[in-house]
């Protein structure tokens, strides 16, 4: 115990992963066995943990340009700027029609008495637009008549104050009904910060809702749908599952502002918004414009998990909010409607076009069942008063689905009395899935490999629901996904994949973060408004998730497990359907480690195997916009002999051997 003591003492000071102490080179050969599978790697192994955090939905993977398009954010122009050459009172007005629409009462009424007035709205978009040249935006709004006779041109202005793109949209006269208008029209430049103005001419009087602009480039061409380039970062993952919507905002910050289902439903400008439970968190980090329109949900989501080929995972709301904020709890005799929403959410999923929610999913254009299979109740909640709670939606959701999986919290820390609490709570129900969270220092990651070499085999399954290395701690902005994070978690992983017997599921979180509206960092993926990368963590997460095998193997080192010994950390599977070995080895020193790896219980491998390197220089190296893949995995040849592999494993590194078996 004192000898571990010092060592975590050193490699703080040092700043490298391991001290140098643990350093000596060890001539053991780790043989691994491939005729004698351990467990069964579950097809939900590796996964991905959505949240709207860091703009994630709304200014992130929603392709939607204009901010608040429908002038429900608290302040209701917020994101729109009004340019008139006189001052002229109540030309641009925004009328509140509660009594008649609630979930989307604002809209604004334009007046213009003078044909020769400049009147002119201009949207700012989600910290800028990213405008592509050649690209077409399609502008679209619903208007209604009052007194016909205004023409709408748009424009696409560039930082530089460059028009890059326009049109012209005439309404028609109408018939005093609320009707939608389109047009389309190409940018002619790039720009990463653009606005969208749309100036009035001629005289009339017309109100304007859901004033919207897509981008044509967005996921599978879908009209209205999401940011391609951001999907296509999940989609290269090839992910057993996807959570969503999170995370803290499940919760909610009160529970009137918790994630309702059945509001992120049906026609989009029927989707009543929601604050974002991000936007006034962190005082650090303040994002008063950030809400939720919803024109991503429950349906968009699941049609992405099947898009992406990610099992769905949603997490509902089980009574409670936040506990780091209001801890505000529905009375036990008042659960109902929120145990309603789960049994609802199940039907809506799987249920065909004769059942009520089945029919919704037919009608928004889904007739076939998504296969919702596994649903999280609660997400970091703790206490009596969540047990309490849970048992209730347990009992309901399996009377009704006897085979359908509950992931149960664990709360918020992977240790401590309240996750002593409740792991013992959930182990008596005899929980389907414990979800887990850790947000710690690489040196918790390492020294923690062998976290579930103990857990019982027999007994609940874990989900390793959010986790990350924290640079600095946790909600610090000095965070940064660099390689010592990366080479940490990978290591972590290598005990994850070993105990594929007992942990059925692991998503790092967050998963996106926007660089001029982000809340929380480390984040798997960073975009600015054109662009995205993935992180040295997100090349881990896609290394183990797209080499995540069928079966688990033995790979020791003198009769055990590698998990820390000569800083190295190792795990293999074996790949039914590639009939291939695959072996993670990570080198969490300092210097580059020669290892010998024998392969063992095969008759016949292939001699010419493959090696892909996830490597930095430094502990501190990360990827960036201008440099995206300066730590990046690179493949390369390996020769075996016999069944001897002669493993180079570069200072700071992940490799992934991979073997064909004949
Ligand atoms: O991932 C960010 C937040 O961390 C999640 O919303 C919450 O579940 C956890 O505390």
């Amino acid at each position: 115990m004192r000898i571990k003591k010092l060592l975590v003492a050193v490699s703080l000071t040092t700043g490298s992963l391991l001290p140098s102490l643990t350093q000596a080179q060890n001539n053991s050969v780790i043989a691994v066995q491939v005729n004698k599978p351990i467990a069964d790697v579950q097809p939900t192994m590796w996964g991905v943990f959505f949240e709207d955090i860091n703009l994630g939905a709304d200014g992130g993977i929603y392709a939607e340009l204009v901010k608040n398009r429908s002038f429900e954010f608290y302040q209701p122009l917020m994101g729109w700027k009004v340019t008139q050459n006189k001052f002229n009172e109540g030309s641009v007005l925004v009328v509140n029609r509660e009594e008649k629409n609630t979930n989307n009462p604002r809209f604004i009424r334009i007046t213009k008495d003078a044909a020769a007035d400049t009147l002119g709205i201009s949207n700012e978009g989600f910290r800028g637009m990213g405008i592509k040249k050649g690209l077409r935006y399609d502008f679209s709004v619903l208007y209604r008549q009052q007194t016909p006779g205004l023409t709408m041109h748009a424009e696409l202005v560039s930082t530089a104050g460059k028009v890059i793109g326009s049109t012209t949209l005439q309404p028609s006269a109408g018939n005093g009904d609320w009707s939608k208008a389109a047009v389309s029209f190409n940018a002619t430049d790039t720009s990463l910060k653009a606005s969208f103005n749309i100036w009035f001419e001629g005289t009339g009087k017309i109100d304007l809702d859901m004033i919207s602009l897509f981008p044509e480039d967005t996921w599978k061409k879908r009209p209205g749908g999401m940011r391609a380039d951001m999907i296509q970062l999940l989609a290269d993952m090839k992910p057993g599952f996807i959570r969503f919507p999170g995370g803290c905002i499940v919760e909610g910050h009160e529970l009137s502002t918790r994630y309702q289902w059945k509001k992120t439903i049906g026609p989009v400008e029927e989707r009543q918004l929601s604050i974002n439970r991000w936007n006034g968190e962190f005082a650090h980090r303040p994002t008063p414009d950030y809400f939720q329109t919803f024109g991503l949900g429950f349906f968009e989501y699941f049609q992405l998990a099947e898009d992406i080929g990610a099992a769905p995972l949603p997490i509902l709301n089980c009574g409670m909010a936040c506990q780091f904020n209001t801890a505000e709890v529905i009375p036990i005799d008042q659960l109902d409607p929120y145990v309603q929403d789960a049994l609802d959410l199940i039907e809506f999923a799987n249920g065909d076009a004769t059942t009520q929610w089945g029919k919704v999913r037919t009608q928004m254009g889904h007739p076939a069942p998504f296969n919702l299979k596994m649903m999280g109740v609660g997400n970091e909640n703790w206490g009596p008063q969540y047990v309490e709670r849970l048992k209730i939606f347990s009992k309901a959701i399996k009377a009704r689905y006897p085979d359908f999986k509950l992931v149960n919290s664990s709360g918020t820390d992977p240790n401590g009395d309240r996750f002593d609490y409740l792991n013992g709570e959930l182990r008596k129900m005899n929980a389907d899935i414990i979800d887990e969270h850790y947000y710690r220092r690489p040196e918790w990651f390492l020294a923690n490999a062998a976290r579930y070499d103990n857990y019982p085999r027999n007994a609940s399954k874990i989900f390793a629901g959010e986790y990350a290395a924290q640079s600095d701690k946790t909600v610090s902005i000095d965070n940064r996904n660099n390689t010592e994070t990366a080479i940490a978690e990978a290591a972590f992983m290598t005990g994850l994949e070993r105990n594929a017997a007992v942990v059925n599921m692991a998503s790092y979180a967050p998963l996106f973060a926007h660089i001029d509206g982000w809340q929380w960092t480390p984040d798997l993926i960073w975009v600015n408004n054109l662009q995205s990368y993935g992180t040295p963590n997100y090349y881990v997460q896609k290394l183990y998730s797209t080499n995540k095998g069928t079966n688990v193997v033995p790979a020791l080192m003198e009769g055990k497990s590698v998990s820390g010994q000569d800083s190295l950390y190792v795990s293999a599977v074996t790949d039914k359907n590639t009939n291939d070995v695959i072996i993670k080895v990570v080198n969490a020193s300092a210097k580059p480690i020669n290892k010998a790896i024998t392969i063992n219980g095969v008759k016949k491998l292939n001699p010419a195997a493959t090696v892909t390197v996830l490597k930095g220089n430094s502990v501190l190296d990360v990827n960036s916009f201008a440099n995206p893949e300066a730590v990046s995995p690179a493949t390369s040849a390996v020769q075996l002999k016999g069944n001897k592999l002669a493993a180079s494993l570069p200072a700071y590194s992940f490799s992934v051997y991979r073997i064909g078996m004949k």
